[in-house]
């Protein structure tokens, strides 16, 4: 490695073993657009507050400018040259204008710095995840709509249950992504502070003006206590927490992906772009994407609670631990992103098979509920009608039939309240529409629900955009 830059109180040179164990340059690198804009607003400030000149930061900033321009067309290559991007730019800068480069630094430290540049990268990443999510949103609503009356099984325990619209079926994910993009939402209102300044701990002896960097990059507040700003990392955890959550509902709809295209359900079929062969047997077509959907909700999981873990034992303030912060995040953010955008692509793509799933909605007895109730109607209490469509149903399994299949007299047998009217009682679209409760199956509810869905998927923030600077 190049001349540290905190070489000053040091002898001998760094072990080499040393130098690659305590590196991060090989990750953090991702950050140098935020570490530069960071450092940008800082020495604008410097320069605002009399701490240094005016020419002095002009020639600070063009010097940043220009490495930032160099980064992007590959000129400069991030490496283990240096221990973190922070070091990284400082020492570029001070070796592209010299002793001048050497007064950015003034009045911060790495502890701050670092905590900025991740608290700027995590609302970019908050701001793509939200609006993500909003497309696998109308992707959704778009299938919800075309697929209004389609029938299927409700299921609980994988068992039939009852019959539901698939529509209904779909709104439910809708419902999961709206609490998804929520979370989202809250952690940026509350991770949008401003740390830089608070510098190593306990801030810093020169007149600087924090309000004045964070209104310049668009921030609402600046941090309350300055130990508590380098050590942080509560808005880490947050996006990770909310980002398992949201993959446990991806990888729920990704497990039901699976199961409807096996040919036992034959419910759906994913489109040959999504899915993979196998090298062995040449019939297969194997939903791959939703499977690794369903298994790379384990690698977030993990970073949620390996950022936990980090964090547990910490004495107050800042510890080299937290460098291993970042790859938990990136690591989350990468995730998430692909997999939003792939299922955002995917979902359109589905063909859903509506005579197969219409004819399993009122198999397995899915329709005993409603003949109950059918039975309550006519004045039978609740229990004995319970107990009596039970019975139906045990004969009927024992003579290998639906409810429906049996005629009146054979209802009869088991109670005189049966009459001809039970038939079109039993009429899977009067079942379904009859579900008129808040939030039920009805069309007329889910068309309901549709149409909500349509104006909250835009709704001005505090529904969608939290992101002051994205309203620019
Ligand atoms: N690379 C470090 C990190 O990511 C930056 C802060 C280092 N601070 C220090 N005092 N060594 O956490």
């Amino acid at each position: 490695m190049a001349e540290k830059l905190w070489q000053g109180r040091f002898d001998q040179p760094t072990n080499k073993l040393v130098e690659e164990y305590t590196a991060s340059i090989h990750y953090d690198s991702r950050l140098y657009r935020y570490d530069i804009e960071g450092s940008i607003a800082h020495c604008r400030m410097l320069a605002e507050c009399g701490i240094i000149s005016h020419d002095e930061a002009s020639r600070i900033v063009e010097g940043l400018g220009e490495i930032l321009r160099d980064i992007e067309r590959g000129r400069i290559t991030l490496d283990s040259v240096h221990e973190d991007i922070h070091m990284a730019v400082e020492t570029e800068l001070i070796a592209r204008i010299g002793e001048t480069g050497g007064k950015l630094h003034t009045a911060r430290s790495r502890n701050d710095q670092v905590a900025l540049d991740m608290r700027l990268y995590t609302r970019d990443v908050l701001s793509q995840c939200r609006s993500l999510l909003r497309d696998v949103q109308a992707a959704l609503l778009e299938m919800a709509e075309k697929h209004i009356e389609v029938l299927m099984p409700g299921f609980t325990h994988l068992q039939h249950a009852q019959p539901v619209l698939f529509s209904h079926h779909l709104m439910a994910y809708f419902e999961m992504f709206t609490r998804d993009r929520e979370r989202f939402g809250d952690c940026f209102r509350r991770m949008n502070v401003m740390p830089l300044g608070s510098a190593a701990l306990a801030g810093t002896t020169l007149p600087t003006d924090m309000e004045w960097t964070a209104r310049y990059l668009k921030f609402p507040k600046v941090v309350a206590n300055s130990m508590d700003a380098v050590s942080d990392r509560d808005y880490m955890i947050e996006f990770c927490s909310a980002s398992a959550i949201l993959m446990m509902h991806v990888s729920r709809m990704a497990e039901e992906l699976i199961l409807w295209s096996s040919p036992e359900f034959a419910f759906v079929e994913i489109s040959d772009a999504f899915c993979t062969g196998s090298s062995i047997m040449p019939q297969k077509k194997n939903p791959d994407v939703p499977e690794l959907m369903r298994g790379k909700s384990g690698r977030v999981f993990g970073n949620l609670v390996g950022l936990l873990t980090l964090t547990k034992g910490l004495p107050l303030t800042y510890n080299r631990d937290l460098q291993e912060d970042k790859e938990a995040v990136f690591d989350t953010a990468d995730t998430v992103t692909v997999t939003l955008r792939l299922l955002s692509k995917l979902l359109p793509q589905i063909t859903v098979n509506r005579e197969r799933m219409a004819a399993m909605a009122g198999r397995g007895f899915t329709l005993a509920t409603d003949m109950a109730d059918y039975l309550v109607r006519k004045g039978v209490p609740f229990r004995k009608a319970h107990h009596i469509v039970g019975q139906v149903v045990q004969y009927c399994i024992k003579h290998g039939k639906e409810l429906v299949d049996c005629t009146l007299d054979e209802f009869k047998t088991f109670h005189k309240a049966f009459d001809t009217d039970v038939f079109p009682y039993l009429e899977i679209s009067t079942v379904i529409d009859r579900r008129t409760s808040v939030g039920g199956t009805a069309t007329s509810r889910v068309k309901e629900a549709i149409a909500l869905a349509r104006t909250r998927l835009d709704a001005p923030e505090n529904e969608t955009n939290p992101n002051p600077n994205a309203e620019k």
